[in-house]
């Protein structure tokens, strides 16, 4: 009689420890959603190698490539692209209560990135910036050469650094390291994001931007777009077009932004790979094992 209740426990309590160590593995093997921003000319379909990827690595990962400003819709303003990727990522953060991760390729890295400084209640957690131009942009890449015939680089500031080049998206990171003071009076963009120019939400932007958990810098030496291709790091030309490191800007000294605040915690990873020409980061295995998988858990 005594016996009965116990051996029904005896051979409960296996059962229980069973569910209860599956339960824990469910929840271990649960990753964060990633929402992927694309890049100037670009849109959703170039990223169905990254998709494979990370359904390979991180089987059952929710991905969103965000299908907004596809192709030539890419070049209007950046403040308004930041509105429309705003409106459909917020409903994903608020979905997803352990935080989602970002993939932000080129032009899409400083999208992200004003998103981030401008949104005090979002729940990102990796920020990856995957070969973008966060310093700016001073080089004649093909795009350029197509979009303005009549501008080499050394002029184009005189179209950029006016009310109608700051309608064109490429203008509003477009950095010429000779004209700094057009630069700072004109980029209603980079110059903003970056308060290097006056600007009133510079303390609430830092204190946002800075909630992230880490920051992946991806880039390397033979992207050819990015220009010069250390501006994915954080790098960017001096005025005799020397380029002087992270540490060195003058963005990064004053923390104006938040960066020496995300390096100071150990915040900062970067990742420079070699033999990746721009549009393969995405799309190139290499990297996406060495520089992107290790940050989606
Ligand atoms: C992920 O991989 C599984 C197994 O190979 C496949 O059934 C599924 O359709 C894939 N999902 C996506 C979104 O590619
Ligand atoms: C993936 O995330 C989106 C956006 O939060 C959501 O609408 C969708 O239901 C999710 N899909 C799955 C399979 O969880
Ligand atoms: C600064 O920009 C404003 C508007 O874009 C322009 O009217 C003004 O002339 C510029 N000042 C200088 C010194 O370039
Ligand atoms: C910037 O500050 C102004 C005035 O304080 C405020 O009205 C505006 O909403 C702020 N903008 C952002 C994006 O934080
Ligand atoms: C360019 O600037 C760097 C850093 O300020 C300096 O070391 C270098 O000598 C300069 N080069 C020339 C040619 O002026
Ligand atoms: C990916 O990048 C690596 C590193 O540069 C390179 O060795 C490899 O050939 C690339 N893979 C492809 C498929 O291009």
């Amino acid at each position: 009689m005594r016996g009965r209740p116990q051996g029904n426990w005896g051979a409960l309590a296996p059962l229980c420890l069973l569910l209860f160590l599956f339960f824990l593995l469910t929840l271990g093997t649960s990753y964060k959603p990633v929402v992927v921003v694309h890049g100037l000319f670009d849109s959703p379909s170039e990223f169905s190698h990254l998709l494979l990827f990370i359904n390979q690595s991180h089987p059952g990962t929710n991905v969103t490539v965000v299908d907004l400003f596809d192709h030539s819709q890419s070049l209007k303003p950046l403040w308004v692209q930041v509105e429309g990727f705003r409106c459909a990522i917020s409903p994903i953060m608020q979905n997803a209560a352990d935080g989602v991760h970002l993939i932000c390729y080129s032009q899409g890295g400083l999208i992200c990135r004003a998103l981030l400084s401008t949104m005090p209640d979002h729940n990102v957690d990796t920020f990856i910036s995957l070969s973008a131009p966060q310093m700016g942009q001073y080089g004649d890449t093909q795009y350029l050469r197509w979009l303005f015939p009549k501008y080499v680089k050394s002029n184009l500031y005189r179209f950029c650094y006016t009310r109608l080049g700051q309608d064109v998206s490429i203008c509003n990171y477009w950095n010429d390291p000779h004209h700094r003071d057009l630069y700072l009076n004109s980029s209603n963009f980079l110059a903003l994001l970056n308060s290097e120019r006056v600007n009133p939400n510079a303390t609430a932007w830092k204190r946002n931007l800075v909630r992230i958990q880490k920051l992946v810098l991806v880039g390397g030496p033979d992207d050819g777009v990015i220009t010069p291709w250390q501006s994915s790091l954080f790098a960017f030309y001096n005025l005799n077009e020397t380029v002087m490191d992270m540490e060195q800007q003058l963005v990064y000294l004053q923390d104006s932004f938040g960066l020496k605040t995300l390096d100071a915690r150990g915040a900062i990873a970067r990742c420079q790979v070699a033999g990746v020409p721009h549009t393969a980061w995405h799309s190139n295995r290499t990297v996406y094992e060495t520089c992107l998988a290790p940050w989606l858990s």
